[in-house]
């Protein structure tokens, strides 16, 4: 039977998820508690990362491995990177890439993973239809984009910075997870899509957005997840 994997990196993204999953089991593997169960019928796999690229590309290869997830979503939050987005709005993926991957001295621009034929890693084009038929029904205020989720090992709290990550790596909102889930997925061929409602715009005020809005913005971004799985 098909599995459904479902990633957050923070308490806070997958508390509501997992005060709905039913017949709940508790696997811990690599330190990471991994909650069987099922969620509109189907079986799913809730499990929360923590923060970083790291936490997050080991994660999804337990996923993989030990629970054979055939797809992955992953809800969370993230700072917004293109200018139009607003706190609370959401970002579909249509594709991910690490902005923190360097390696411009040698040659290479910045994010491309050297001597790799991929860097920006597409997410699976029927969870992004389905993602946006979700926030088509929910987001009454049309307040949703599919754009390039770009990741990197760094919270974001600098005006500049953002204008840059739009302007020279066309992202639209910047986290600290969703690459590593999509390269892992990509390695395996397990089809994913990340959703992230924006929790801070990622300018100087970040920190304090961040502290004051993540509870909401992840809310948001589970109610999009949950009518999701409903249809999937
Ligand atoms: N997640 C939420 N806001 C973020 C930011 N500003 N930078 C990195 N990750 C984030």
């Amino acid at each position: 039977a098909a599995t459904i994997g479902l990633m957050g990196a923070m308490d806070e993204e997958i508390a509501l998820l997992l005060k709905q999953v039913e017949r709940q089991n508790t696997v811990v593997l690599a330190g990471i508690n991994f909650v069987t169960g099922l969620f509109h019928g189907k079986e799913v796999v809730v499990c929360k990362s923590g923060v970083g690229k790291v936490n997050a590309a080991a994660t999804t290869q337990v996923l993989i491995d030990r629970f054979e997830v055939d797809t992955i979503l992953f809800t969370g939050v993230a700072g917004a990177v293109h200018p139009e987005l607003n706190i609370g709005d959401i970002v579909i993926s249509s594709s991910c890439q690490q902005h923190d991957m360097d390696a411009t001295p040698l040659g290479f621009a910045r994010g491309i993973i050297p001597y790799q034929e991929v860097s920006d890693f597409p997410a699976d084009r029927k969870l992004v239809r389905l993602a946006e038929k979700a926030c088509s029904k929910l987001c009454t205020d049309n307040s949703f984009i599919v754009g390039k989720v770009l990741s990197g090992d760094q919270f974001i709290s600098d005006y500049d910075v953002v204008r840059e990550l739009h302007e020279k790596m066309e992202g639209a909102c910047v986290e600290m997870e969703g690459s590593a889930v999509a390269q892992v997925c990509h390695m395996n061929q397990i089809p994913y899509v990340i959703l992230r409602s924006m929790s801070d715009k990622a300018d100087g005020t970040a920190d304090v957005n961040f502290a004051e809005f993540t509870v909401l913005a992840a809310q948001k971004s589970f109610e999009i997840l949950n009518e999701m799985v409903a249809g999937l």
